[in-house]
């Protein structure tokens, strides 16, 4: 072995050990204390980590994230297992009344996309395996497209910034103006500002929109209907809808190679509706797709990572695609480190924040494959030869600044050496 050999080795047996000492039992913790559940996506990159090394544990994080489902289909976006007091808000702020305890909204379902990857990385045992959850992925599915998409023209809306799992992302911004904070939401202590530096988090007025969102959710029972048309916030988020796409294209091959034939052509009416959807979302004036308030018909202005994950959708005509490389190609020459989740050229941009401009590993994994798709390999290297650069200069954190490279947020981050170790 090289020493250069050697020295990728360690990162890797570190990557392992912080994705064994995340473990709960059978569930992952994104990170210790500022995160201590089990969130909905981070379980689901958990598993492309853990399949590096033991398969039998990437497919129980599957089951523990499955058994939080709701029988509406919903797999919420975090599982409370034991109340913590390390995080804000728990349990008994969301009140969802579920077993076991969870938040009454879901997160971008990779999932899908996930169990694909175990099926055709492996044997017949992960393909029985696989058909025994099929059902569970079809159901969480159409609950997006019967929930999430009001108006049933294949545009896919938010109904909390944490949904999207992209939080304070300036996409947010126009939606968030119109929450009204409840006058009588009272006093609570944020907890994530006791782990993180208050400059890489959301400020106290997302905080006081998003809490004001989950008591409108709770009061009502966590009614989706509700939610989705008079909830204060409404919006649609081109995360989702990409994520959604891929994840349907991807449980659409399962269902064929499975011989369920009325789920693929159902999944195949979903991806014909979200082809058209996405049109919705494109914005003329900066040319890329934005999010856009579902409310008021208006457009976020701003480039974002998950604008990029048209690519790995099989989203856009081929103009679209053209604009969407050269935004790609403007915003890398600009960075240290790709793919930023916000354009470092927007006024908006903030190099340490969270969603505002911050590098997410999990994020640029999705992206370098749509770029690959495409054939713009260079592209798919450099976020890939970035993300290592990070991992290894930096350590495993949240998330990073794309202008030094700094890590931010919590430490030991489940995702990060889960992509870490996918594409070691
Ligand atoms: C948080 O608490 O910061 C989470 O992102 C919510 O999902």
């Amino acid at each position: 072995m090289t020493p250069l050999d050697d020295n990728n080795e360690s990162i890797l047996a570190r990557a392992r050990q912080i994705m064994v000492e995340n473990d709960r039992g059978g569930y992952t913790v994104p990170t210790a204390g500022l995160y201590p559940y089990q969130w909905n996506w981070d379980s689901a990159f958990a598993v492309l980590g853990f399949a590096c090394f033991d398969r039998e544990r990437a497919w129980l994080e599957i089951d523990t994230l499955l058994e939080g489902q709701w029988d509406d289909g919903m797999v919420p976006h975090i599982i409370f297992r034991r109340d913590d007091p390390d995080y804000f808000p728990g349990p008994t702020v969301w009140a969802a009344g579920h077993n076991p305890p969870s938040t009454g909204i879901s997160q971008p379902p990779v999932l899908a996309s996930v169990v694909r990857y175990l099926v055709d990385t492996g044997d017949a045992t992960d393909r029985d395996k696989a058909i025994a959850r099929f059902p569970k992925l079809f159901a969480w599915h159409q609950w997006f497209h019967a929930f999430r998409d009001r108006d049933g023209n294949g545009v896919i809306g938010v109904v909390h910034p944490w949904e999207s799992g992209r939080d304070n992302c300036p996409d947010w911004d126009g939606g968030m103006r119109g929450v009204n904070v409840a006058n009588d939401l009272g006093e609570y202590h944020r907890r994530d500002t006791g782990h993180i530096d208050a400059s890489e988090r959301p400020t106290q007025s997302e905080y006081d929109r998003y809490l004001t969102i989950v008591k409108f959710g709770r009061e009502h029972g966590w009614d989706q209907n509700e939610l989705v048309h008079n909830g204060p916030f409404f919006v649609a988020d081109p995360g989702m809808q990409f994520i959604l796409m891929r994840a349907d294209r991807d449980l659409r091959e399962l269902a064929i190679s499975f011989g369920e034939n009325t789920a693929a052509a159902k999944l195949d009416s979903w991806i014909e509706l979200a082809m058209q959807g996405c049109d919705a979302l494109w914005n003329p004036e900066v040319n890329c797709y934005c999010a856009r308030d579902l409310k008021t018909g208006e457009f976020s202005d701003g480039i974002t990572n998950a604008g990029m994950l048209a690519f790995y959708a099989g989203a856009g005509d081929r103009r679209q695609q053209e604009q969407l490389f050269e935004h790609a190609d403007a915003i890398l020459a600009r960075v240290e480190f790709g793919f930023p989740s916000w354009d470092p050229r927007h006024p908006a941009f903030e190099a340490k924040r969270y969603w505002r401009g911050p590098v997410w590993l999990m994020m640029n994994y999705m992206i370098a494959d749509g770029f690959a798709n495409y054939g713009r390999d260079d592209l798919a290297s450099r976020l890939r030869d970035d993300s290592q650069r990070l991992v290894d200069n930096y350590d495993f954190f949240e998330y990073f600044d794309p202008l030094t490279g700094t890590g931010c947020g919590g430490g030991d981050f489940t995702w990060t050496a889960a992509i870490r170790l996918v594409w070691q």
